[in-house]
This record gives structure tokens, C-alpha cells and sequence, in this order.
């Protein structure tokens, strides 16, 4: 039976002469994806679905693969013949001379985009200096933050809670952690977000890049300035901790620790921001769920987990092929990147119970969902992000009994799918 796409004008298929055997036994078509598309933006999971059911894996194009299923991307992720190779996917998507531009230099010392053993070393390091605040003391500082955030806006009766609320709370924690005034992270929000195009999977233009290379010149002045003068008073803060390590055994470059101090402003804000709206606008999309939750708070890091499960702001990690490896029955040459749909995975028939319906109280024991990725780079921030959503979500729905959000049936998207996450949302009370 011919095999209809749910998304036609996402999906072109190519010549079927192009075509790629597939573990199920069907021949698929090798697929170029518009992952820019306005439809897919807007809901990419019926394309998911679609080719999660079709094969393991689909070429996007030469060299770059995509996987959808749960078990493909929990193996990938933990497979030691894969790995991080940054620049190489840079050299294929826009040439070799772009791998000495600012923003794909910086990005490349990011320990997210290391092996080992340079990898096991940083991550050591930045684990411990991570391990040093407790949950307590990190629930408190959300707190505190999310009451201060409420106070300023409470008033006022209605505001975009992106801009007011998802985003300036996790920065607000991060440049705690960081010990750098908030007044100091905050003008770097717009720099963030033109950095973190350049995970996007389909090649962005060349404005884009420039302006991903502006900002990575922007973060690495203001990350040097910061460090130099902490060098010279030090404090209990990650940053401190991380400069310890210049001078142990495992010696960290200056270059190396500017870039993961950028990395944890980063990482330590854009994902949880765009987690916090997602998570609001599911739990309002699913009024019934909202309810359950508003009459029972213990329920809250269920519905969290279960936000993220669902409607998760990570949709992509990559990887890329350290040896030939067979995944169906398609080689995935040394060299070649494979992106993984976290997302895709989350939703995946084969692991989740009625994997479409967003459920609160989902039958225990739950399978992970994939969220915070897997294996080696397992996100170091995983613990944080989920106490500040937690705190997030309980005390908006405390402090704003009556609080409804606007246009949820078409809410505006960033035009973004590595990062998934809301323009605006904007609410009442
Ligand atoms: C809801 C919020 C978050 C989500 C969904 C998320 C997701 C992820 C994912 C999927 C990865 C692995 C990527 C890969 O395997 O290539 C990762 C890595 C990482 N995350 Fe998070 N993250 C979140 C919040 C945070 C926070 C609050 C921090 C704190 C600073 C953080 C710091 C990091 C770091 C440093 C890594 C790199 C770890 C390594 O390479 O070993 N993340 N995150």
C-alpha cells in the first residue's frame, strides 16, 4: 500500500531511485526535510510519528541522518562509536572556511561538544563545582527569585510570561550561581538565543551567522572581563570553583573556561525558559490535567516530568559516527552526523503508554523520557532545571489562582526546532 505522508509540504521525497532499504523491510524514499517549515514549527509531531513509524532512520541529506525511535536514540546516545565532532558538521553544512568563525570556534569548546578524555575532565570539574549547592538551598534561591518575579507583575493583571517571568527566572538563578549581577545577564538574552541557532539542524543563513558571531564575541569580552576580576576576589560561586582548576592537575585553558562559563549562562537558562512556557501551555491546553494538579500540588513533579515528556524545549541532540555503524540496515559511515529526536523519542508507541495523550498520572513505573539527553553528557543541569520548574509552575499556580493564557489553540513558536520553545504567551488573571 503506498505509504501517504501526513505532512506533504514538510516532506519532499526525492527520486526513488535515491532510495534506502529499511530494517521494517520497506524501501522508504530518502527524505529531504524542511525542518524550517512553518506547518512542522507549529506541530512537528505528526511528522515525528510518520517517521518514527517508517524507519529507524531517514537521511536528511548527504552525510546527516535523523532517528525518531526511543530505543535507536537511548542506544545512540550511551554507544561509545559515537561522538561529538562539532566542526566536522559545520565544514559539511557550510563549507571548511566557516569552522574558523567566531561562534562555531566558541561552541566547539563547549564541554557539550567534547570527547574523552577532555571531556571526562571537564565535566568532572564543572560536576563538582555543581555538586556543591544542595537542593535545598537551590529551591529556596528559585523561590525567592519566582516570588520576586510575581511581586513586580502581580499587579498589573496581564503580561507576556515569557519576557516577564519564563525567561528572567532562570536567569536570574544561573547569574546567582554565577555570582554576576542579574542587571548583567539580562542584555545578553537576545546574544543567547542568536548563538544557540547554530544547533539547529538545517544550515542557517548567513545573518544568522553573523549575528551568532557577533553575540559569541560579545560573550567571550564580557565572560573574560568577568573572569579576570574573579581571579582576583574569588567567592564559592561555579565560576570560582572552575578557576580553581587553572591551577590543579587538570589544567583548564583561559579560553576553555570563559567558553563553558558561557555554555552554563547558556544552557543554564535558554532550555529551562523555553521548558517553563512549553509546560504552561500544555497544562492549560489540558484543562482536566490542570485541575488535577491545582487540587493535588504533590502531583508536581509528575506533571513536570510528564511536561517534559510531552512537549519538551531540547528536540535535538547530535551525534557523530566515530567507526561505521550498521543502525537497520543502513551504514552510518565514520564522519557522518546523526541527529536524534528527543522529542520524537518521548513519544515513541513502542515505550509510552497512549504516547499522544499528555497524562499527569501516567501508570508508575514510568520509561525516562529522554529529555535531558543520555550517556556521558546526561544534562549536568538536569536536578536544577527541574527544581526550577517545579517552583515555576506551583508558584505562578498559587500566587495566580485565576490565571488563564491567551491564544493557546495558535500560540506564536520561535522559528527554532533544536530548541523548541514560545515566542510570547501571553496571560490574564
Ligand atoms: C528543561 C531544561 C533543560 C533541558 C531540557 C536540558 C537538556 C539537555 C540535553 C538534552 C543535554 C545533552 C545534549 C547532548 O547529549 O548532546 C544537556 C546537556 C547539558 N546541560 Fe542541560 N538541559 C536543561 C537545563 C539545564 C540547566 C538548568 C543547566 C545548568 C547550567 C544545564 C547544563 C547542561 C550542561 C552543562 C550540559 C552538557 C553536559 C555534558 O556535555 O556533559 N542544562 N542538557
Amino acid at each position: 500500500m503506498p505509504h501517504v505522508p501526513l505532512y506533504e509540504h514538510a516532506v519532499n521525497r526525492v527520486s526513488s531511485s535515491a532510495s534506502t532499504r529499511i530494517a521494517t523491510g520497506r524501501t522508504a524514499a530518502v527524505l529531504s526535510i524542511d525542518l524550517n517549515s512553518p506547518a512542522l514549527l507549529r506541530n512537528p509531531y505528526p511528522l515525528y510519528a510518520e517517521l518514527r513509524r517508517e524507519a529507524p532512520i531517514h537521511r536528511l541529506m548527504p552525510g546527516i541522518w535523523l532517528t525518531t525511535r526511543y530505543e535507536d536514540a537511548d542506544r545512540i546516545l550511551r554507544d561509545p562509536r559515537f561522538g561529538k565532532d562539532f566542526l566536522a558538521g559545520v565544514a559539511r553544512r557550510y563549507g571548511a572556511d566557516a569552522v574558523e568563525k567566531p561562534a562555531f570556534q566558541m561552541v566547539n569548546r563547549f564541554m557539550l561538544l567534547m570527547n574523552p578524555p577532555q571531556h571526562t575532565r571537564l565535566r568532572g570539574l564543572v560536576g563538582k563545582a555543581f555538586s556543591v549547592k544542595q537542593a535545598p538551598e537551590l529551591r529556596r534561591l528559585a523561590q525567592r527569585e519566582a516570588d520576586r518575579l510575581i511581586d513586580g507583575f502581580i499587579d498589573r493583571g496581564c503580561a507576556d510570561l515569557v519576557r516577564t517571568f519564563a525567561y528572567p527566572l532562570p536567569v536570574r538563578i544561573i547569574c546567582a550561581l554565577l555570582d554576576i549581577p542579574p542587571e548583567d545577564g539580562l542584555p545578553y538574552l537576545e546574544d543567547a538565543q542568536a548563538l544557540v541557532k547554530v544547533f539547529e539542524p538545517s544550515p542557517i543563513g548567513p545573518s544568522d551567522i553573523d549575528a551568532a558571531d557577533r553575540a559569541a564575541q560579545a560573550f567571550e569580552r564580557h565572560f573574560r572581563e568577568v573572569c579576570d576580576e574573579r581571579r582576583k576576589n574569588p567567592g564559592c560561586d561555579l565560576i570560582s570553583l572552575l578557576l580553581q582548576a587553572e591551577e590543579g592537575e587538570d589544567r583548564l585553558s583561559g579560553d576553555e573556561i570563559v567558553a563553558n562559563v558561557a555554555l552554563l549562562f547558556l544552557a543554564g537558562h535558554e532550555t529551562t525558559a523555553n521548558m517553563i512556557g512549553n509546560a504552561l501551555l500544555t497544562l492549560f491546553r489540558h484543562p482536566e490535567q490542570l485541575a488535577s494538579l491545582r487540587a493535588n500540588p504533590s502531583l508536581l513533579p509528575r506533571a513536570v516530568n510528564e511536561c517534559l515528556r510531552y512537549e519538551t524545549s531540547v528536540h535535538i541532540a547530535a551525534r557523530v559516527a566515530m567507526h561505521d555503524v550498521a543502525i537497520g540496515t543502513v551504514t552510518i559511515k565514520r564522519g557522518e552526523t546523526v541527529y536524534i529526536s528527543l522529542a520524537a523519542a518521548n513519544r515513541d508507541p513502542a515505550v509510552f503508554e497512549d504516547p499522544e495523550r499528555f497524562l499527569i498520572e501516567r501508570p508508575e513505573p514510568t520509561p525516562r523520557p529522554l529529555s535531558f539527553g543520555g550517556g556521558l553528557h546526561y544534562c549536568l543541569g538536569a536536578r536544577l532545571a527541574r527544581i526550577e520548574l517545579e517552583t515555576a509552575l506551583g508558584c505562578l499556580l498559587q500566587r495566580l489562582p485565576a490565571l488563564q493564557l491567551e491564544n493557546i489553540d495558535a500560540p506564536l513558536w520561535k522559528p527554532t526546532i533544536a530548541i523548541r520553545g514560545l515566542d510570547r504567551l501571553q496571560a490574564r488573571w
